[in-house]
């Protein structure tokens, strides 16, 4: 009835932004993404007949709130499944994920509870049903199910069955690497969730996003396949820019982009035209990642702490999926 799983972060390189079913969390496109060797959740759930609610610490405090909701609603789900209905939980987290490193700690987290959860409790579940149950905990962190590349299929059913990621290229397919640029930056006033939702319902740039996504989403694969770091490091830095576009057209408009980010954008530019070859993309907050080759992380990471505003420079690896402890 005790089980711990370890799960990565991920960084899309080809973005989630919409959901097409807010409750279900199935999103308006495919994305695609690299999960990260440097940052990562653990979690121990063990189940006990004695409880009589769930019980969450985090990083060894006890946490109630919206945090703690998310946790039990996410749980009951798991119950549900299992048919164990009144069986509740004890869930520890230990988050290796610098919170200023501006990476949704909700990837590893929900990928680290369902996988723990789900053993906990006897389920035996293959990958795929693994990442369709983690989809609900939170949208990107059923990517983080596998190493290396993966790709989460929005699926067109009403019900979410066929909305789960799939891998892509493990992680020892190729070794690209990602720095996580942390910046001297006010913290974001919309969240994720408020984002996608203020997009969806408001911007006429919305449509033309979701259309242009499939052509991203086919030359990026390509690239993947055939170890194209051009290629795949300019479909990703256009598709972050088209995210981000989208935002402008909302209703109340709003950005996630700050000066400082600006500043690193540029100077990443900058950088390809000096000949070495880097990309940026950016999530739903103001922090950059930039990707490079390992023959250039040192010129990469001497660059980017140069930068004024820049506070810190973490460098990561693309690391392994779940795996139980
Ligand atoms: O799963 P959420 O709610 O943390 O949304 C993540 C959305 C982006 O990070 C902006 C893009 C992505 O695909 O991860």
């Amino acid at each position: 009835m005790r089980a711990t799983a370890k799960a990565h972060t991920n960084i899309a390189l080809i973005k989630y932004w919409g959901k097409r079913d807010e409750s279900l969390i199935l999103p308006t496109n495919n994305s695609l993404s690299v999960t990260l060797d440097g940052f990562y959740t653990e979690t121990t759930v063990a189940f006990n007949e004695a409880l009589k609610q769930d019980q969450f610490t985090l990083d060894g405090q006890s946490i109630s709130g919206v945090q703690y909701d998310r946790v039990t609603t996410f749980l009951d789900l798991v119950r549900d499944v299992a048919g164990k209905k009144n069986l509740y939980a004890a869930v520890d987290s230990v988050n290796k994920v610098p919170t200023a490193a501006g990476f949704a700690s909700s990837a590893s987290g929900f990928a680290a509870l369902a996988a723990a959860s789900a053993r906990a409790i006897g389920l035996s579940l293959t990958d795929q049903e693994l990442s369709r149950i983690t989809r609900q905990g939170s949208g990107s962190a059923c990517r983080s199910i596998y190493g290396g590349f993966a790709e989460w299929e929005m699926g067109k059913r009403a019900d979410g069955s066929d909305s789960y990621a799939v891998p892509i290229a493990p992680v020892d397919h190729w070794d690209i690497r990602v720095a996580a640029v942390v910046l001297n930056a006010t913290k974001k006033k919309v969240s994720s969730r408020e984002g996608m939702k203020r997009t969806v319902d408001t911007s006429p740039f919305f449509a033309s996003w979701v259309e242009s996504n499939p052509v991203d989403l086919n030359g990026i694969k390509a690239g993947i396949k055939h170890r194209d770091f051009e290629k795949v490091g300019e479909i990703a830095e256009a598709n972050c820019l088209k995210m981000h576009a989208t935002t402008l057209g909302a209703n109340p408009p709003f950005t996630y982009l700050q000066d400082t980010t600006l500043t690193v954008m540029q100077a990443v530019q900058a950088m390809r035209a000096n000949g070495i070859p880097a990309f940026f993309t950016i999530d739903a907050g103001p922090n950059v990642k930039v990707l490079y080759l390992p023959e250039n992380e040192r010129t990469v990471e001497k660059t980017l702490r140069g930068i004024p505003g820049v506070t810190d420079v973490i460098l990561s690896k693309s690391g392994q999926g779940v795996t139980y402890l």
